[in-house]
């Protein structure tokens, strides 16, 4: 594996590699790797010839008062747990290779952006202008043939899929199912936030969405029972939703009823200084 900074060493590598007609797949990452980077890189690892991770903390996406400064860092480790799955190219950007004097450009994936996370009095949409310029300039760095994605993040890969098909970037990309602890919380690098007893009550999401999955499979059409059954899970833990909705999980415009296209059911909520989210999809 080799362990590359800047952007001219990093197309310099790929160069023989696609001369040679060789499939290149990247995973993009802030780093802290857990067992949902893992399922990422070896999905990669299965289907690509040259595996390209890219550990940037990237301070677009993290609004005021967040947790830029704080977010887990131990590029060490991940280096070690990337060399082990059999990454070739490990690419870990400074600042300033990201974003030189001068950047002034943002992408903006309009209509997507201002719902769930990125309501205002949340993340915001500067939220997912930052992760779509970010993202856009790793997929112009190193012009991958498919690129991978959690759906912890649905929103996030909602939105990605939609800027590569607007603009036309030419990259597959791939959206993985979301690994859990075995108590069913979503992993995050977030969770390392939480105390004993908050990781115990933050199980309650997963519980949630569970219940909501459980009432819909029953045969329930109308959503709001669904999320009813999902309200009351979370109640009964002392979790305050931040919000509990479900939308098309296409286009995110508001479900209203569970008849004909995959309905996304996402839930945010704080548990003691953690922001977590997690979401189920329904139906389809
Ligand atoms: P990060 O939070 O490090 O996540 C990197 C990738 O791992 C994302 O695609 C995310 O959806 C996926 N992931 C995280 N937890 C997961 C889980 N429990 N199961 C499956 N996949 C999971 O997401 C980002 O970084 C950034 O926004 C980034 C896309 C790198 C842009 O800066």
């Amino acid at each position: 594996m080799r362990t590359v900074r800047a952007r001219a060493e990093l197309r310099q590598c790929l160069i023989e590699p696609r001369r040679r007609g060789e499939s290149i797949g990247l995973v993009p990452t802030m780093g802290d790797f857990h067992g949902g980077h893992l399922s990422l890189i070896r999905a990669a690892r299965r289907s690509c010839d040259v595996v390209v991770v890219t550990l940037f903390v990237n301070p677009t996406q993290f609004g005021a008062g967040e947790d830029f400064e704080s977010y887990p860092r131990d590029e060490t480790r991940d280096l070690a747990v990337a060399e082990k799955e059999g990454v070739d190219l490990f690419f870990a950007p400074p600042a300033e290779e990201v974003y030189p004097a001068g950047f002034t450009t943002a992408v903006e994936v309009l209509g997507l952006t201002e719902v769930l996370c990125g309501a205002p009095e949340l993340r915001g949409p500067e939220h997912f202008r930052g992760v779509t310029t970010v993202v856009a300039k790793l997929l112009n760095i190193v012009q991958p043939d498919v690129a991978f994605f959690g759906q912890k993040d649905a929103q996030q890969a909602i939105v990605i899929r939609r800027m590569v098909r607007d603009l036309d970037f030419p990259v597959r990309t791939e959206v993985l199912p979301t690994v859990r602890e075995p108590d069913g919380l979503a992993m995050s690098s977030r969770n390392r936030y939480l105390t004993d007893e908050e990781r115990r009550r933050a199980t309650a999401l997963h519980r949630a969405l569970s219940a909501a999955a459980e009432v819909a499979g029953g045969g329930e059409r109308s959503v709001e029972p669904v999320l009813a059954a999902a309200r009351a899970e979370l109640r009964e833990a002392g979790v305050e939703p931040e919000y509990l909705e479900a939308r098309d999980a296409e286009d995110l415009t508001p479900a209203e009823s569970l008849n004909g296209r995959p309905v996304l059911v996402a839930l945010a909520a704080r548990v003691g200084r953690a922001r977590l989210i997690d979401n189920t999809l329904i139906g389809g």
